[in-house]
């Protein structure tokens, strides 16, 4: 036997009891007569101590330890003349009788402790020493009863787990394929799926009514915080069912995980529709734990000589609660802000509230004191308030506003890691119109059924129509996303048309959907949760990045096992591939 109890049990009841640990060195102190370990595994710390009364035994080997040496204690518990009450093993140490060294190790590169010494590429370099720092590893861990709780949810509620292939062929969401070649079909490549959207599909057409999987999805993307070249889905589809139906099924998985790994129960859960979100809040993933909702002034403000508002399409603002006594260095800094790349603003109009009610604003010169009053009434403005105000093209200035929205919401203290204020964002358009290649294209998928009543938009005005899909999003993060799927194949082939695929080309890529849909496919609509998102917000992260075991970097590459890397000249040849010099 290694051991009979975990470093992270042993207490008061346990004093003069003999237990046998097993765990790694976290720390030696040697002072003088006495030298104390701490020995750590998944579980917590215990203190270990040797003293004159150890053996011979005892102290030859405690003298030769070092950092993460694996090593097998044998004592007996007692009370700690000096507790610890930070550490949960605290009150108690083990005075050793016996003390094996299982395995010697190398010092590692940074110390493995909360709060390391050990730099970002470091530490992914040697993930599996980050992975035993408990800061890392408790996420991991709250991943996993993540994943149960959701599976235990849509087992009780029938729901089917089934495995999806892996090699695939190509299925168009939008980003780029890995794709991975055939040897045995030579110039030819399977591609890794970006979800499994046309298999769950196609699983209704097979009966399965209900379908979910837990399932890695590959996508070829720029990389951000909340994305991942590989990443998790929690992805489900069901059968005879309207938008409705599937909102409720998963409006409960949500409010199930908040309940069972938070104990918080969710109780709002409102629905807004796509083009509210995009008017009050700028984006279609509206942050509801703050309101500094925007406003559009337009009408009220054009009519004077200011140019620049003249000019723009729209002007809308939001009102900074509190945030009148900003000096000139804070403003500069939020029109350095709105500036960036990134965000894309122009330039930003201000006006302070002052405490005894009059106004003093940036353009002044071309409004007077009853026109800015005007301002502060429409935006709900009290003194202390600052009115922050941007104009433009109403498709380009609102996103811009809701980054200045966010920022001042941060800037504000009012981002609680602690609050979640989940919503549907439903209504969506069902196109997009690509200005480069002139083009419709999915806003969710090719599969996404219209909504009923604007079916006639298709021909006359496509852009209007909107789609019965739908996303979840929990504080301004889009943690899923799904549709209520075309299921009549007339109307897949015309969807197909709009999006520029010739008869050939849809059938080429998705002639197996669509002959399986003449055998009878059920009403069908499903959604994906984004299950790395789920798991970092739950966690407090702001990456995604510490909730995956052995994540990739910035670049797409694994530090840890150097990939991806170059292959020997005889894979490349079986593989017909031909290596080329990049530019
Ligand atoms: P969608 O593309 O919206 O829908 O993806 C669903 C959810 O997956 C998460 N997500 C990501 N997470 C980490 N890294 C990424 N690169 C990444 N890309 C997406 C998001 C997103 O909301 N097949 C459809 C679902 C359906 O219609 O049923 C789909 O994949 O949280």
């Amino acid at each position: 036997m290694y051991r009979n109890h975990t470093c992270g049990e042993i207490r008061m009841e346990n004093s003069g009891s003999e237990v046998l640990l097993a765990g790694w060195v976290q720390r030696v102190r040697n002072l003088g007569g006495m030298t104390f370990i701490d020995l750590r595994d998944r579980y917590g710390l215990t203190q270990l101590v040797v003293d004159d009364q150890s053996s011979e035994q005892v102290k030859n080997v405690a003298s030769t330890l070092g950092r993460e040496f694996v090593v097998q204690a044998r004592g007996i518990v007692r009370e700690r003349s000096s507790k610890n009450p930070k550490m949960a093993t605290g009150d108690v140490e083990l005075h050793i009788s016996e003390l094996n060294v299982l395995n010697a190790a190398a010092t590692p590169p940074f110390t493995i402790q909360d709060d390391t010494d050990g730099g970002d590429e470091l530490r992914m370099k040697y993930r599996y020493l980050d992975l035993r720092r408990e800061a890392v590893r408790k996420n991991l861990e709250l991943r996993a009863r993540m994943a149960h709780v959701v599976r235990s949810y849509l087992a009780a509620e029938n729901f089917i787990e089934t495995e999806t292939p892996v090699l695939i062929g190509s299925t168009p969401e939008g980003a780029r394929d890995f794709v991975v070649p055939s040897r045995m079909n030579p110039n030819q490549f399977y591609a890794l799926p970006q979800s499994p959207q046309l298999f769950k599909q196609l699983l209704m057409v097979a009966g399965f009514d209900r379908y979910y999987q837990i399932v890695k999805c590959f996508r070829d993307e720029d990389l951000r915080a909340d994305r991942q070249p590989e990443f998790t889905q929690i992805d489900c589809e069901m059968s005879y069912v309207h938008q409705e139906d599937v909102l409720n099924m998963f409006e409960g998985l949500t409010k199930n995980i908040f309940k069972e790994i938070k104990g918080i129960d969710i109780v709002d859960f409102p629905r807004m529709p796509f083009s509210e979100a995009f008017e009050k809040y700028g984006n279609d993933k509206p942050d509801l734990r703050f309101g500094m909702m925007i406003h559009e002034l337009t009408d009220l403000v054009k009519g004077k000589e200011f140019k620049i508002f003249e000019d723009a399409d729209y002007i809308g603002g939001i009102c900074a609660t509190g945030c009148g006594e900003y000096t000139r260095k804070q403003l500069d800094g939020l029109t350095d802000f709105i500036k960036k790349p990134q965000i894309g603003g122009t330039g930003l109009v201000y006006a302070k509230v002052n405490s005894d009610g009059t106004i003093k604003s940036s353009v002044d010169k071309y409004y007077s004191a009853e026109d800015l009053q005007k301002w502060a009434e429409k935006l709900d403005a009290q003194p202390g308030d600052l009115l922050l105000i941007m104009c433009g093209t109403r498709e380009k200035t609102l996103p811009v506003i809701s980054s200045l929205r966010l920022e001042m919401g941060r800037q504000c203290g009012l981002l609680d890691k602690e609050i979640f204020k989940p919503l549907w964002v439903v209504d969506f358009p069902l196109l997009e119109w690509n200005e480069e290649t002139q083009r419709f294209f999915a806003m969710h998928h090719p599969f996404t059924s219209p909504k009923p009543e604007d079916i006639a938009l298709l021909e006359t005005d496509p852009g209007k129509v909107r789609a019965n899909a739908y996303d979840l999003v929990i504080n301004g993060v889009e943690i899923g996303g799904g549709s209520v799927r075309i299921f009549d194949s007339a109307l897949q082939a015309k969807m197909f048309s709009i999006l520029g695929f010739t008869k050939e080309a849809a059938e080429d890529q998705f002639g197996f959907l669509m002959n399986a849909f003449k055998f009878g496919a059920p009403p069908h609509a499903g959604i994906a949760f984004g299950f790395d998102r789920l798991v970092s917000m739950f966690a407090g992260l702001d990456s995604i990045r510490d909730t995956i075991a052995f994540p990739k970097n910035n670049s797409g590459r694994d530090v840890m096992n150097n990939a991806p890397s170059p292959i020997a000249q005889a894979q490349l040849d079986e593989l017909y591939l031909k290596l080329v010099k990049p530019e």
